[in-house]
């Protein structure tokens, strides 16, 4: 059977698109390749964040086929993902050499445009339309993949985002918020669960918008369902993400729960008093700030104030004390000024975040802000990068450093892929920790005194606890 190769670019939810392809073409018969020289079939599943992730994809794909015809191979290449999506046939007119472009609500035909495209029967195959139910068309998981993957799993909820904001492309390469129903998400945590999963992270470009949109909450989802009267008592005080969280933390055998990405906006009372009342769910939240300007906030269309930001990290904080905060920032956004960047640097110190992604601004196609009089100069954008870097690590490294001494439960997902002889695990605040283990600890749950840190880890000894 024929072999394939998935290279993923960007975030997690493309992690678990890709995950979803290899496990529907394992179904079919096809092989996992080791590397793309030796792979019958390659696909690059791209990112189109910014212009740097579409590069690099490019720059990848111009190699393979570069090399393929010199070693004068038959390889059959293709784009999958948001690029695809955004570009479509575009790409063929840059690299004709490309045999596939598949767009973001087309992971599960993959394995039927391949068979064609293997068996000679079509040359090119373009499909970036958008697809009723998509949303819900991928739920294979590939387990033993790796060895992180069979204790903790993505799992995707909802697709697509309405937010629009104004430098974001994602509206355009995922669509509209579609968000799959509960049973069909409990479904398949389930069966996760039974095959020995204990992490479940649910995915989404916007997750705190789930059920927002396309199905009615209207249904009962409990193992004990409430009377009628209770459950519409408690639909009025939960949004419908809050209920599958309920849901999902009913599930036996799950031991935690987390999610990405969310919107501030999404942080009502009902989700912070979530982390109070859910042991499952992980005192750990990915929290996009993107500024911390107000004017440029309005400017970003993100529908909150520094002040609003500020006021839900105090608190979850309350809530959930040690929680790890962890935020999305953008420097050199359309009309930042050094005195909108410094609102951000005080922010920044004010949250103390345990970290935070930078990015620098990128002008996305079809994106207000593209269009933005006062665009940032490239050389102003590079420096506020390493400003805001510099505060962030300083900060980051300090609250690292507060765990010395400190017991954490950690989830053991695997060795180390730098050492062997390590085993690496993740703390509930979703912290990486190396310890001396073996295979026994393979997906357990246990304590460990950490006893030093090094550069965006812990380290610590299971042996040495009182
Ligand atoms: N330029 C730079 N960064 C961006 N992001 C999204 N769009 C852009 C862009 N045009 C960042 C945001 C988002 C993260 C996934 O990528 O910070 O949260």
């Amino acid at each position: 059977m024929p072999s394939v190769f998935i290279k993923t670019y960007g975030c997690q939810m493309n992690e678990r698109d890709s995950e979803a392809v290899a496990a529907q073409l394992v179904a079919k018969g096809y092989t996992l390749a080791r590397s793309e020289a030796t792979a019958d079939v390659v696909l690059l599943n791209t990112c189109s964040v910014r212009d740097f992730a579409e590069q690099k994809a490019i720059n990848k794909m111009r190699n393979l086929v570069g090399t393929a015809r010199s070693e004068k191979r038959d390889q059959i290449v293709g784009f999958m993902g948001c690029m695809a999506q955004s570009r479509g046939k575009e790409l063929l007119d840059q690299l004709p050499d490309v045999d596939l472009v598949l767009g973001t609500q087309k992971f599960h035909r993959a394995a039927e445009y391949l068979d064609e495209l293997l068996a000679g029967k079509r040359t090119k195959i373009v499909d970036t339309a958008a697809e009723a139910k998509s949303e819900a068309a991928i739920r294979e998981h590939l387990l033993n993949g790796n060895a992180k993957t069979s204790v903790s799993a993505f799992v995707s909820i909802m697709q697509g985002c309405n937010q629009h904001c104004t430098f974001c492309i994602v509206p355009a390469t995922r669509g509209e918020e579609r968000s799959r129903t509960i049973p069909d998400i409990i479904a398949e945590c389930r069966e996760l669960a039974a095959r020995g999963v204990k992490e479940i992270t649910l995915l989404g470009q916007i997750v705190t918008s789930y059920g927002k949109r396309g199905w009615s909450s209207n249904f009962s989802w409990s193992e004990k369902t409430p009377t009628p009267d209770k459950l519409k008592l408690e639909l009025q005080h939960k949004t419908a993400f809050v209920q599958l969280l309920d849901a999902v933390h009913e599930i036996e055998g799950i031991e935690r729960i987390r999610f990405t990405s969310p919107h501030p906006k999404g942080y009502g009372d009902d989700l912070v008093e979530a982390y109070a009342r859910l042991p499952k769910l992980c005192e750990s939240a990915h929290i996009p700030l993107q500024s911390g300007s107000d004017r440029i906030l309005k400017l970003m269309h993100r529908g909150y104030t520094r002040e609003k930001y500020f006021g839900i990290i105090q608190k979850l904080r309350q809530a959930k004390p040690g929680i790890g905060i962890y935020t999305d920032i953008i420097v050199g956004f359309p009309g930042e000024t050094e005195e909108d960047f410094e609102m951000t640097l005080s922010l920044c110190r004010e949250v103390a975040f345990d970290n935070a992604y930078i990015f620098k601004y990128s002008q996305r196609r079809d994106t207000p802000a593209a269009e933005m009089a006062d665009q940032v100069p490239q050389g102003i954008r590079e420096e506020r990068n390493e400003r805001l870097l510099n505060l962030v690590n300083e900060i980051a490294a300090r609250k690292y450093d507060a765990f010395i001494g400190k017991q954490v439960q950690i989830l053991v997902e695997g060795p180390s892929k730098k050492n062997a002889a390590r085993y690496t695990g993740r703390t509930r605040c979703n912290r990486i920790v190396l310890f001396d283990g073996s295979a026994r600890h393979q997906g357990q749950l246990m304590d460990v005194k950490i006893e030093r840190t090094g550069s965006f880890t812990l380290y610590g000894d299971p042996a040495i606890l009182e």
